[in-house]
């Protein structure tokens, strides 16, 4: 079957219904939010001439992407591989099938990702886009990224991350998750440490630009930098979140033994990242530049949470839960918090979250005397 997405099309063999590795090219159509923001995100950096490369391919929808949407400026090349037997040949057809002439500036490879990255040069954009964890390829990627290059990460494996499976994420992750209404959002900066650590072997110090949880996957755009005071000062950033399910009270810290104000135990979770999602300039940059319906209220959520620097968020529903009360609508919430002239936002990790720069007892207090 024919499928369009963005200005690109592919041609299909079987039914979308049945999204698995065992189709003939893998094409998942939940994640073309991810492609969207993916070329909207490149279009907003000033980098130009890039060099590309596409490491787990697919279908190549991505790719045909990039060629037809990418700014004329910003690509130099594009490698686009794949190590499913027969890419080339679906890739050679896909081309066609979008009027793209194989030129210079197009490379296709029917590689084992980690064999392919041992003979490869610098690239100034890497995607990693794998089933399930991103972790068998990062060493070599990283080591292939060039300065100033950017990396963009998926992680479908939000099971171990998000607390489900503990000792899988210890092992693959070397971070304790957590388990309730912050769970996706420790699990994304489990994966952001992971991923430092691994440039930090390198020299290269790696900032989140863009994170995000949705549809049951991780994603984060890392900008890099090369230095090891760089790396460094990346690494002081990966500190323990404190969390008191007794309370809700959370903090950062150190340590990760400590009790709460309210006398209990806290439970300690991390090692994470505890520095920013977003960068806010780019982050506005992409809300103004979207041409994509399906990211505006995404990007505009984003904006603003990208000005309220905190790990983690308050859920509406879990404090009522706690409160044992009935609580305001999120607007008469959000209305308060601005009277009181408090740091807030929305977040794109849950609807009923409020990120906000203010202590749980503030935000009892105004949950409670309404
Ligand atoms: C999730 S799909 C990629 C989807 C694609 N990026 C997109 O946006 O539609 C993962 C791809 O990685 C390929 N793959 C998995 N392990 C690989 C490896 N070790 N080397 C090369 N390709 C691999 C699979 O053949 C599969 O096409
Ligand atoms: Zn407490």
């Amino acid at each position: 079957m024919l499928i369009t997405e963005g200005s690109a099309k592919i041609e299909i063999a079987g039914k979308l219904e049945k999204i698995s590795r065992e189709l003939p090219v893998f094409y998942n159509p939940a994640m073309a939010f991810n492609r969207s923001l993916t070329v909207l995100l490149l279009n907003s950096l000033d980098k130009t001439e890039m060099r590309i490369l596409d490491l787990l391919a697919g279908s190549g929808i991505r790719s045909l992407r990039f060629l037809l949407e990418l700014e004329k400026k910003k690509l130099k090349e594009i490698i686009i591989n794949d190590g499913k037997k027969g890419f080339c040949r679906v890739m050679k057809k896909n081309l066609r099938l979008n009027k793209i002439k194989l030129s210079k500036k197009i490379f296709l490879q029917e590689e084992e990702a980690n064999r392919f990255l041992t003979s490869a040069e610098g690239y100034d954009y890497i995607e990693i886009d794998p089933f399930g964890s991103p972790n068998e390829f990062l060493n070599n990627a990283l080591k292939h990224l060039a300065r100033e290059g950017i990396l963009g990460v998926t992680a479908t494996d939000t099971a171990p991350l998000a607390g489900k499976y503990p000792a899988t994420c210890q092992r693959n992750y070397w971070a304790k998750p957590l388990r309730g209404e912050l769970q996706h959002e420790i699990g994304l900066r489990i994966l952001i440490r992971k991923v430092q650590l691994i440039g930090a072997q390198f020299d290269k110090a790696l900032m989140p630009l863009f994170s995000f949880y949705k549809d049951h996957y991780y994603r984060v755009f890392f900008f890099c930098e090369k230095g090891k005071q760089k790396a460094d000062k990346v690494m002081v950033q990966h500190q323990y979140l404190l969390y008191c399910p007794a309370c809700l009270n959370r903090k950062v810290s150190f340590f990760n033994k400590e009790k709460c104000s309210c006398g209990k135990e806290f439970i300690f979770v991390g090692p994470l990242w505890t520095g920013q999602l977003f960068d806010k300039v780019l982050t506005a940059k992409m809300c103004r530049k979207n041409t994509y319906l399906e990211l505006q209220r995404f990007l505009e959520i984003a904006e603003k949470e990208a000005e309220v620097k905190t790990v983690g968020f308050y859920c509406m529903h879990v404090l009522a839960g706690k409160l044992k009360k009935d609580i305001p609508k999120k607007e008469i919430i959000m209305a308060k918090l601005r009277k009181q002239k408090i740091n807030f936002s929305e977040t794109i990790f849950s609807p009923t979250g409020i990120r906000a720069a203010a202590e749980i007892e503030t935000i009892k207090k105004l949950l409670i005397d309404y």
